[in-house]
């Protein structure tokens, strides 16, 4: 029985990286007046209807940001290509529920979206919506929209906008559209075994601003023992990662760059690769390093991968 209930606890995944649908708090009152909204150092005006627009213009706050988009990025084909920039953003700098794609080679950009069509990455909570709606999008593609869109996000250059901070305590946090979000007028709260990555400002995130600043309270003592995870391997417990992720972890041929990217993005992909809810692609060759890591380890490497300059 001791074991039955360890099990239990072990299938439940971690809800810092996997938030639920909603907690208490979660609904947010969204007054649309059609009103012209702005973002910082930006001089593009939006209406809450522009911005949540699907299969038209998506919100383009900083065009300077990156290189002409194509249509498939920009708008996506109706009714079940939503524009990949509308969740990766027009910069690729994606946001915590979906991922940062800027960068990454064409080659591994398709195997990841025939990863998603087939199958092979239901994630280890499938019903979390942002997956199953990357997972609708694979599903629908045509194979020459991937490559155009791949052939997009490989050329624009990645940046990070999260600032990782240790900490011993953090804001109390509520979820709002698939991440987690500071509770307006709450307290502190111990950090636990967790890394909270939460907007600067809530609207921001919500205005879909490519630029968004975040900050990702992990607990202290966490970027140490990251860094020596994942710079030596922690004496045979995992592989030291730049041997294949290249020098400066910014990714070496076709397997993707580590540095700055979301932190409970990476966690998602740590756990599922080593619980089997992520296959496909190359996986294989990252068995040998996630099957002897904990929750905890796992924790303290994406805490100082995310800390790192992409
Ligand atoms: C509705 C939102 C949404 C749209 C639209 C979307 N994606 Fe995604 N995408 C996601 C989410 C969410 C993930 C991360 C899943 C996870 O956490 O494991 C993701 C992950 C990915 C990844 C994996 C990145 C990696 O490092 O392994 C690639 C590649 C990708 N998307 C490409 C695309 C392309 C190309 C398009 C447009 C054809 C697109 N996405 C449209 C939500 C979306
Ligand atoms: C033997 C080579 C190898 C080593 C060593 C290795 N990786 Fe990987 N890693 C890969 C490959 C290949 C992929 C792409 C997997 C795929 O195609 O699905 C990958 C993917 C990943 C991903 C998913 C990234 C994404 O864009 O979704 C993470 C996170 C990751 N590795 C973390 C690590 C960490 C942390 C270490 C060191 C502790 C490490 N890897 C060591 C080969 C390796």
């Amino acid at each position: 029985m001791a074991s039955l209930a360890a099990f239990a606890v072990a299938a439940e995944p971690p809800r810092w990286a996997f938030p639920p649908p909603a907690t208490a708090g979660s609904t947010r009152p969204a007054p649309d007046d059609g009103s012209a909204l702005h973002v910082p150092d930006s001089t593009v005006a939006l209406t809450k209807k522009q911005i949540a627009a699907h299969g038209s213009a998506i919100p383009d706050w900083h065009p300077a940001d990156h290189p002409a988009m194509p249509d498939i990025v920009a708008k996506g084909r109706e009714p079940q290509v939503f524009a990949c920039g509308y969740c990766h953003l027009p910069t690729g700098g994606g946001r915590p529920e979906n991922s940062s794609i800027a960068g990454l080679t064409p080659t591994y950009i398709k195997q990841q979206v025939l990863a998603f069509k087939n199958g092979d990455r239901p994630g280890s909570d499938p019903k979390r919506s942002p997956q199953t709606s990357m997972i609708t999008v694979a599903k629908a593609v045509t194979e020459a929209e991937v490559a155009e869109a791949a052939a997009y996000f490989t050329t624009v250059k990645p940046a990070t906008f999260i600032k990782v901070v240790e900490a011993d305590t953090v804001p109390q946090t509520y979820v709002v559209g698939g991440i987690w979000a500071k509770v307006p007028g709450g307290s502190m709260e111990p950090i636990g075994n967790r890394i909270i990555e939460v907007p600067d400002e809530l609207e921001r995130f919500e205005l879909r601003d490519s630029r968004t600043p975040y900050v990702a309270y992990v607990p202290t003592g966490s970027l140490k023992k990251g860094a020596e995870l994942v710079t030596t391997g922690g004496g045979g417990k995992t592989l030291p990662c730049a041997i294949c992720h290249g020098p400066d972890l910014k990714g070496l041929a076709d397997i993707p760059r580590l540095a700055g990217r979301s932190p409970s993005y990476l966690m998602r992909q740590l756990y599922d690769l080593k619980n089997g809810a992520r296959t496909g692609g190359n996986s294989v060759l990252m068995k040998a390093t996630v099957v002897n890591l904990t929750e905890e380890d796992m924790l303290a490497i994406v805490a100082y991968l995310a800390s790192r300059q992409p």
